[in-house]
C-alpha cells in the first residue's frame, strides 16, 4: 500500500526539490503539505495537484498533531528553529505504536557546528575540527546546547530515543546549499546567494577578514536524493537506513574556502560588468554586520563534516558541479532578482 505522507517546507528551497524528487520517484504515494496560505497553496497544487493541502502554520499545533499522528512518514523541511512545530511533531507520533509506527525525516543544518565560532565571535578564520555522522556520530548528537538548532535537534531525538519501535527518526543535516531548486515556490538558497546580492548591492567584492574559514557544501538536488532515499527506506519498514539515535545524515560533498567563494563572486560580478573590479576588501566584523547582520555566520564560521552514512548505508552518490563552478550562475540570478540583468 501507498505510504501516506506528510511534508512541511514544499513551498521553500529545500522541501520544493525534494517534493519534486519524491513525486517524480512515486507518483503513487498519498502526499499532503502543511501551507500557510491559499495562495501558497494555489502555487502548489498548480504543479502538484494530487498533493492534499493543509491550511496552517508551523504554530498551528493541533494540525500539526493531527497530520502527523495520521501519517506513515513525515518529512520536516520547514524551519529546523521553530521549537513550537517540533513539539507539536513530537506529540503527533507519539500517537503511533510498534503496529503503526511512523517514520519522522527531520532538516537541521550544519550550522549547528559553528558554535566555536560562535561563542568565540571569530570569523574568518580557519577552525580545524572536523567532525563526522559514522564513528563520530555521538559527538554530533551531544552537541553544547548553545550551537544553533540544537533545541530542536533534541526534541526530534528525544521523540525517537522514548518511542524507538514506534518512532523512528532520521535527521538530515545539510551544509551550504546551493543550485537551482525544481519547487513550485522559492527556488533560491541563501548564504552564496546573499553573498552575491551584498556584493552587486555594495558594488564591491568583499572578504570576510581573512576569508580562510571552512565549509562543506551540497548541490540541491543531490541533496534531495537523500531524502528520497530515506523515504525509501521507511516506505520498507526501515530498508538499510539508521534510525534514531544515530540516525543522523551529513549530506555534504566536499569542503570548500569561503574566501574562495568570495573572490569567485567578486570577479563573477566584475565580468558581468556589474562591479567596476574583481578585487576583493577585507572586511572588519562591523563592517561585515553592517551589510548584513547574518552574514559573520553565513560567510564567516566554519562547519566542516563528513556525510559518511549516507554513502555507506544508501548508496549516495552526489554528482551535481561544485559551488564555485556555480557561482557565476548564482551571481546571474541574484542581479535578475535585483533588476540589474
Ligand atoms: N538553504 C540552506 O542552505 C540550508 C542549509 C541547511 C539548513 N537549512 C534550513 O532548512 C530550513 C529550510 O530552508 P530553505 O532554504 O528551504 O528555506 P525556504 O526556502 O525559506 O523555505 C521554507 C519553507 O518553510 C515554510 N515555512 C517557513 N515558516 C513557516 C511557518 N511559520 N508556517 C508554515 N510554513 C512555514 C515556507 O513557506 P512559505 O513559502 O509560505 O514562506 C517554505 O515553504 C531552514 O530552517 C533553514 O535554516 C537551510
Amino acid at each position: 500500500m501507498a505510504p501516506k505522507v506528510f511534508l512541511t517546507g514544499t513551498t521553500g528551497y529545500i522541501g520544493g526539490d525534494s517534493l519534486y524528487t519524491i513525486s517524480q520517484a512515486h507518483p503513487d504515494w498519498e502526499l499532503s503539505a502543511l501551507v500557510r496560505s491559499k495562495e501558497k497553496a494555489e502555487q502548489l497544487t498548480s504543479k502538484y495537484p494530487k498533493v492534499r493541502v493543509v491550511l496552517g502554520d508551523l504554530d498551528s499545533a493541533d494540525i500539526i498533531e493531527e497530520e502527523v499522528k495520521k501519517a506513515d512518514i513525515v518529512y520536516h523541511f520547514a524551519d529546523c528553529d521553530h521549537v513550537a512545530a517540533a513539539n507539536a511533531i513530537a506529540k503527533g507520533v507519539s500517537h503511533h505504536t510498534k503496529e503503526n509506527p511512523v517514520w519522522l525525516i527531520h532538516t537541521s543544518g550544519t550550522g549547528v557546528l559553528t558554535w566555536e565560532d560562535q561563542r568565540a565571535k571569530t570569523f574568518g578564520i580557519e577552525r580545524p575540527k572536523e567532525y563526522n555522522d559514522w564513528d563520530g556520530v555521538g559527538e554530533v548528537t551531544s552537541l553544547p546546547d548553545d550551537a544553533f538548532h540544537r533545541d530542536v535537534d533534541k526534541i526530534i531525538l528525544a521523540a525517537g530515543e522514548a518511542s524507538p519501535e514506534s518512532v523512528k527518526t532520521a535527521i538530515v543535516c545539510p551544509p551550504c546549499i546551493y543550485g537551482p531548486g525544481r519547487g513550485p515556490g522559492n527556488t533560491r538558497s541563501i548564504q552564496a546567494y546573499t553573498l552575491s546580492a551584498s556584493v552587486l548591492k555594495t558594488k564591491k567584492g568583499i572578504l570576510v577578514g581573512q576569508g580562510k574559514n571552512v565549509w562543506h557544501q551540497v548541490h540541491i538536488q543531490d541533496l534531495s536524493n537523500i531524502y528520497l532515499a530515506l523515504g525509501e527506506a521507511a516506505a520498507a519498514g526501515g530498508g538499510n537506513a539508521t534510525w534514531g539515535k544515530e540516525g543522523y545524515y551529513f549530506a555534504e560533498n566536499g569542503p570548500f574556502v569561503w574566501g574562495d567563494v568570495q573572490r569567485a563572486v567578486a570577479k563573477a560580478a566584475f565580468e558581468k560588468k556589474l562591479i567596476p573590479s574583481p578585487e576583493v576588501e577585507a572586511l572588519s566584523d562591523e563592517e561585515v554586520a553592517k551589510i548584513l547582520p547574518f552574514g559573520l555566520y553565513a560567510w564567516g564560521t566554519n562547519s566542516r563534516c563528513h556525510a559518511i552514512r549516507g554513502r555507506k548505508l544508501l548508496g549516495w552518490n552526489p554528482t551535481k558541479p561544485g559551488l564555485l563552478e556555480l557561482i557565476p550562475d548564482i551571481v546571474e540570478v541574484e542581479a535578475k532578482v535585483l533588476g540589474l540583468i
